[in-house]
C-alpha cells in the first residue's frame, strides 16, 4: 500500500467542490487516512513549491495557496500515487482529459483544483511536511478492503 499527498487548493473551496472531489478518491476505493482544513501559512507553501521557487510564477503560486482555507489529504491504496495522479489529469486543467478531476471542473493552469504529489520520495517529503504529527493520520480497515481488491492477488 502506499500513501500520496493531496491538496485541494483555495479555488476548490471557494466553489463549494471539495465534497465533490473527496468523493472522487473515495469513490475509485482509496482510503482516506488523513484530512485538515485551514489557511495554510506561507513558509509551508514555499517549503512545499521549493523545487519552483526560481520559476517566475512562484510568487503567485505561493500567495494563491495562502489566501484561504485549503485542504490537505493523505490518501491510501494499491499504487496510490499513480491512481490519484491519473484521477487528478493534466497539469493545465484547460487540456485535462474529460473524466478527471481538472478536465470535468476546471478551465486554469493556476487554479487547478487539486495537488497530487508526482512520485514516492515527493510523496514521502510532502507527507512528512503536512502532516508531521503522527497521530494526524488515522490506520484503520475499510470494511469493504476484500471486494475493493482480490486480497489472494493484490493484498497478500
Ligand atoms: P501543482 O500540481 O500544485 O504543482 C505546481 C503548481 O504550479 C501547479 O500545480 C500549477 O498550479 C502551478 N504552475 C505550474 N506551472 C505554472 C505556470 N507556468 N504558470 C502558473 N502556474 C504554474
Amino acid at each position: 500500500m502506499e500513501r500520496t499527498l493531496v491538496l485541494l487548493k483555495p479555488d476548490a473551496v471557494q466553489r463549494g467542490l471539495v465534497g465533490r472531489i473527496l468523493g472522487r478518491f473515495e469513490e475509485k476505493g482509496l482510503k482516506l487516512v488523513g484530512l485538515k482544513m485551514r489557511t495554510f501559512p506561507t513558509e509551508l507553501l514555499e517549503q512545499h513549491y521549493d523545487v519552483h521557487k526560481e520559476r517566475p510564477f512562484f510568487g503567485n503560486l505561493v500567495k494563491f495557496m495562502s489566501s484561504g482555507p485549503a485542504v490537505a489529504l493523505c490518501l491510501e491504496g494499491k499504487d496510490a500515487i499513480a491512481v490519484v495522479r491519473r484521477l487528478v489529469g493534466a497539469t493545465n486543467s484547460r487540456e485535462a482529459d474529460p473524466g478527471t478531476i481538472r478536465g470535468d471542473f476546471g478551465m486554469s493552469f493556476s487554479n487547478n483544483l487539486v495537488h497530487a504529489s508526482d512520485g514516492p520520495d515527493t510523496a514521502a517529503t510532502e507527507l512528512a511536511l503536512w502532516f508531521p504529527d503522527a497521530a494526524e493520520l488515522s490506520d484503520w480497515e475499510p470494511a469493504d478492503l476484500g471486494w475493493t481488491y482480490n486480497v489472494a492477488e493484490e493484498l497478500s
